[in-house]
This record gives structure tokens, sequence and C-alpha cells, in this order.
């Protein structure tokens, strides 16, 4: 294949862009999916390819893509290689925890390992630009997609973001050989879904936007990512996809944003179909001039591009534009150096490093619910197992993974055989009246997840629930191990358990990890990167809430709440339990008044009453005394891990840049620092004051 590289060799992107005929300019905005094999016959790929008409496709294997890139190179005029793109959301052939459940290790730099992990798979597979990581935050436990994202709190959801980009690109101007461009998605607002219903309209104001997502985007860009797709929904009626304000206002002149705009799957077409656009004509116009550079799989830009810039209504210089920045992204992944996939770089794939690191987030991302001090087990235990989720690879490895993972995935049963001496597979609730304790597996399986996996009830399965409700009939202990992608309605399993332990969807190391957990190998250490609700009723629920004109009281009958449930949610955002006891306290802060450019100096102890070296998380939230507009009432605004040795006591100290919180004059006033466990939890406060 090296006889292509000289072709292929594009130092100077300018000159090449010259170069390009106007077909081919256009060629390079068309992204196509990995239709092309089954919808054209050889004869019009070759013609596709003969005018240059495929900047950009979704990936397909290493070998076909080579196919198509030595018959691109060969017969497209300027041989400018195909941009492969994929969605590797939480892995390739190693599958990790799926991105809200990573997000529960309250770890960012563990998720840059991870991005790192996915990006050397993702190349070794031959795929360059990759769309994730998703930023979008997440209150709303119906919407399925809330699984791609890092939760409902935007210092979270943005540091997490950032670690994601970063580790999927690496740290530097040029992608290298073993990482891949990321993209922020989806631009902008795309969870504020009415109802938590799938491609329904978004209503997000303006305050939502700039409060809780808009910060999150931006700190995921600035970390460098080199695209950003833009929505499928609206913003006030105008799709994001033909949002001039939105792309050109805010990315582009606000933000300073340079890399390539993408659009999400034929969402050129939708502003058609959705009749935001007179025509599919007008819907090129609409989304090209909003700011759109890649259309994705509409194929519509490679159809009505060149009538309108015939016919001057959109402009040559806006076209190069477009297109510079489309060849700059293949420069810098390096495309056209090596533009064929390594094909002898399916070696690297689920390595024992990359393996040993999914296990490691599996073990961090475990969030315990409940725990009666049944956990951890002993390996002498009786312990026998039910539910459906004992060996089932699908709903283990989530919902961004295909089939042919499953074969690696290890599942819960195998480890679990191997770490107990008596161990028993359960039919029936009442097998179980000599066992020491049942691990029921409970699912929110793959199919009911994800893009397009909405859901108006929010509790396990009913013969999951009758069978959970059988066992604790029986008296003996149950232990709830769930599989999910969501937070799930667990009011009555939460009573009549006596542990649950969420895995999330932990991946092809999930069944190691989970044996580890249960013997107390490893301590479950994971917090909850989103609320769960008592009801889908509750839903949109999140911690940090605009305050409420009259907040619950429960001596007052004209307060906020519902008559019939209980108040707030069932497990706050934040919450997480472990094994052994720690405290924290004695928050303290050197100075209690400072200006906007200036720091808290926060100091907290730490303290481990257990005999088990551990590992524990001090969260640190603000409360604002007065504020106008309304503003959340509690925000996060620091969150640090302490590693302690048994019985040690550690004073902590950190500063933390008001900046980082408070950007204007407008939010200078009285405050209250908390030291918290949880949201819902201040263990201690003090009032500081930002002067002007
Ligand atoms: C999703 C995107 C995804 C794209 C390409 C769309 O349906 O909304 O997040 O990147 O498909 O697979």
């Amino acid at each position: 294949m090296g006889s292509f590289k000289e072709v292929t060799s594009h130092p100077n992107i300018d000159s090449l862009l010259e170069s390009l005929s106007l077909e081919e300019k256009i060629g390079q905005t068309n992204m196509l999916g990995g239709s092309i094999y089954h919808e054209f016959s050889p004869k019009d790929q070759e013609g596709l390819l003969l005018k240059g008409s495929i900047g950009s496709m979704m990936f397909l294997d290493p070998e076909t893509n080579n196919t198509l890139q030595k018959k691109q190179l060969s017969l497209s005029p300027h041989a400018v290689p195909i941009l492969f793109a994929c969605d590797n959301i939480h892995g390739v052939q190693t599958i990790f925890p799926n991105p809200l459940g990573e997000a529960a290790s309250f770890d960012p730099a563990l998720a840059e390992k991870t991005a790192s992990a996915i990006a050397k798979e993702e190349q070794a597979m031959g795929a360059r630009w990759n769309f994730a990581p998703m930023v979008d935050i997440a209150r709303d436990a119906r919407w399925g997609r809330n699984v791609e994202g890092a939760g409902e709190d935007p210092l979270l959801a943005g540091d997490f973001g950032a670690a994601r980009v970063k580790g999927l690109q690496g740290n530097q101007e040029r992608i290298d050989g073993e990482h891949v461009a990321s993209t922020v998605k989806h631009f902008a607002g795309y969870s504020f879904l009415e109802g938590g219903e799938e491609y329904e309209r978004v209503n997000a104001s303006s305050l939502d936007l700039k409060t809780y997502a808009y910060p999150v985007y931006q700190k995921a860009i600035q970390a460098g990512a080199s695209s950003v797709m833009l929505a499928f929904t609206d913003l006030e009626g105008v799709p994001c996809t033909a949002n001039r304000e939105l792309v050109q206002g805010l990315l582009r002149e606000k933000w300073g944003f340079e890399g390539v705009v993408v659009s999400d799957y034929a969402a050129v077409r939708q502003l058609y179909n959705q009749r935001y656009s007179a025509s599919e004509k007008e819907a090129v116009y609409d989304a090209f001039t909003a700011g759109l550079d890649v259309d994705m799989e509409s194929r519509l830009y490679i159809r009505y591009l060149k009538e309108l810039i015939e016919e001057g209504r959109i402009s040559l210089d806006a076209l190069n534009q477009t297109v510079r920045r489309i060849l700059l992204l293949k420069e810098k992944v390096g495309l056209f150096e090596r533009p064929f996939s390594d094909v002898t770089k399916k070696s690297l794939l689920l390595s024992q490093d990359t393996l040993s690191l999914a296990e490691q987030v599996a073990l961090r991302s475990a969030l315990l619910l409940k725990n009666d001090g049944v956990l951890p087990l002993k390996s002498t235990a009786k312990v026998g197992l039910m539910g459906p989720g004992i060996a089932d690879p699908k709903t283990q490895n989530g919902p961004w993974s295909y089939d042919n993972t499953l074969a690696k995935t290890v599942t819960y049963q195998d480890p679990l055989k191997a770490s107990f001496s008596h161990l028993t597979l359960l039919k029936e609730a009442h097998e179980a009246a000599s066992e020491d304790v049942v691990l029921y597996f409970a699912v929110n399986p793959r199919e009911e997840s994800g893009e397009a996996g909405s859901l108006a009830n929010l509790e396990l399965h009913q013969e999951q629930r009758n069978e959970i409700r059988d066992l604790i009939h029986q008296g003996r202990p149950v232990v709830l191990i769930l599989t999910s992608s969501r937070p799930l309605v667990l009011e009555e399993e939460m009573a009549g358990c006596a542990a649950i332990l969420d895995l999330w969807t932990p991946g092809t190391m999930g069944g190691s990890a989970l044996a580890k957990l249960l013997l107390g190998i490893e301590e479950p250490t994971g917090h909850a990167p989103i609320s769960f609700p008592r009801s889908a009723a509750q839903c949109p629920i999140y911690y940090n809430k605009i305050r409420s004109c009259r907040p619950y009281n429960p001596n007052d009958y004209y307060t906020s709440r519902y008559l019939d449930l209980a108040q707030g949610p069932l497990v706050p955002f934040g919450f997480g339990l472990s094994y052994y006891p720690s405290r924290l306290s004695r928050l303290g802060l050197t100075d209690k008044e400072v200006s906007l450019d200036g720091t808290l100096e926060i100091h907290y102890t730490l303290e481990n009453l257990s005999d088990h070296s551990l590992r524990r998380l001090a969260q640190f939230y603000v409360k604002k005394e007065l504020s106008r507009p309304l503003r959340p009432e509690k925000s996060l605004v620091a969150y640090h891990w302490v590693s302690l040795a048994p019985h040690e006591k550690k004073e902590e100290s950190f500063t933390l840049p008001i900046s980082s919180f408070a950007k204007n004059e407008n939010e200078c006033g009285e405050y209250l620092l908390s030291l918290n466990e949880n949201s819902a939890l201040d263990l201690e406060s003090v009032a500081f004051r930002i002067k002007r």
C-alpha cells in the first residue's frame, strides 16, 4: 500500500484545497453511513469515488475500509483519503462500564485512561474519528441516552467530558497512531426532552442552558475537541442543525471553536421532514448557512450545495472555509500519511492492560445503595444465585456494544463459582431456605436503554419484582445485584433487600469485578452521578434545582411536594456507601471574605475508623444566600479522593478559585460552603462572602 503514500501526502492544506474542483470540495462535506456496500452496486461505488464524493464514512471493518480506501486513492481525482468514523462510546472489543456508570467513580482521570484505551482499540480497527463524548446533562431517568453521559451535575459532567476528549485525542496538536479525533455532542440541550421521550421537543429555558448545559459543552470543547455534533432537537423552535445563533454565534464566535461541526444522523433531511425547511434544498441552505460542515448520511449537501453556490446563495468562500476545516481534521489525524488501517494492530485488541483497566473501572463504578451488614461475604458462605442477569453478556456490556464482544465477556457466574465453596443456582424462591444469602441478578435489558430507549416505567420488570418479593418472603437475606443503564425505581427493593449493589453495565470484566467486591477484596466506592427517583412521575429530578418559591415543609400543606409520594429522590446525587466506616469533619476556611478573582483555602479532616485501608470521597457544595435571577439552590464545587491507612486521620486542604463557580459581580454576596457525603447530607457548613 506504500505506493499510495506519495499521492496522498498533502502537507499543505491550502494548496490542496485550491486544487480541488467544486464537486470534490462538496464531496468532502458528505459523510455516508456504512450503507454504501448494501445500497450501491460496485459500478455506482466507483462512480462516487471517481467524482470524489465521499469525504467521510461510518466505519465498517479494517479490511473493507482498506479496500475502499485503495479505490478512493486510485480513482478519485485528488486522492483525498476517506476519513472513517465511528461511535465507540464505551469500548470497541474491550467493553468498559457505560459512561454514566463510569462517572460514579467520580474520577475523571480514570475516564481519561478509559478513553485512551478505547482510542487505541479504535485505531486498531481502522477508524480515526469517534462520535464521543456525549456530554448532555442527565436528569431524567426515563431518557435512555443518559447512559452515554456523566450525569446531572455540570461540574462532574464537564470534568468527565474534558477528560474523555483528552483521553481519546492524546494531549498533542497532532493526533497520533494510538488516538482518535473526538466529538462533543449533542450540541445543545438534547437531554432536556419533554417527558424524557426520545426525539421529542426540547424544553429548556436560556437559564437552563446557561446554568446547566453550556458550561459542560464548553469545558469539553476547551479541552481540545476536534468536532462538535449538533443535536437532532430544537431550541426555541429552531432545530440545532439549522441554528445560526447557536453555531455561528455561540460556538464559533463566542467560544472560538475552529473544528468541524457535524450533523447527527440524517438530521439535514429531518429539517425538511419536520417542515422547518421548505424543501430538501432549503434544508441544505438552512444547515449550511447556520454553520454545519459535514452532512452525516442525509446525502443532501452532495445533491444541492452546487446549485446553491451557482445561484450565489452560498458563497464559494464559505464552502472553502468548511472544506478547509475538514481537510485540517484529516491532516490532524494523520490520514494523509497513514490512509490505511494497519491490520496487524488487531493484535492490540483486548490486551491484558486494557482488560485490567476495564476491571478497575468496573470496580470503581460499583455503587452500593444499601447494606445492612450482609456484605462483604465470606467465601465459605452458602450462596444462592437467581435472576436473569447471572450470565447475560449482552446486558452486562450495555447499549453501545455489539454481539462480537459477547464471547470474551466474563459474566458473573464463573468468577462466583470460583470464589465461593457453596454456590447453588436457584430456580424457585423456595429453594433458598437453606442458603446463608441469595444474590438476585436483576437487569434493565440492553434493548431498553440507549438511543430510542425511553421508558415510561422505571421499575424492574414484573417477573423480576415478583421473584425478589418471593425470595424476601423466604426470610433469607437478599442481595440485589443490578445490571442497568439507568437509575431504576427501587422503593420496594430498597425496603426489603439486605443489600443493593448497582454495577451499571460493567462490561467485559464485570464478573471478576463483582467477585472481588462481594468478597471484600475491593470495597465499593461509587457515588450516584444522577438522582434515583422514587417514581418515574418525579422525573426530571436533580439536586441542583432552582430554589422553590415554597420549598417542602412537612408542617405546611401549601409547600412543594407530591401528596402521594415521599419527598425527594430515593437516592440523591453523590450518594454511595462503602463497607467500612470513616468520618469527614472539621471543615474550615482560612479566609471568609474573598474577591471574585480570589481563592478559597479549604481544609477538612478525614478519619478512617476501620482496620482496612480505604479511599473516601469528600464533596463540597455552595449555596448562595440571595440570588437574582434565581440560581441552583446548591452546587457541587469540588470533590476529592483521599486514601487512608487503617485508622489513619488526615488533615486535608486545597485551594478553590472563586472563578470556578462565580464569574461576575452578580454572583458576589453571602454563601455557605458545605462538606458532604452526598448532595442531600451537609455534614458541616461554613459561611463566606464574595466581596465586590
Ligand atoms: C446518534 C448519534 C450518533 C449517530 C451516528 C445518531 O442516531 O444520535 O449520537 O453519533 O447516530 O451513529
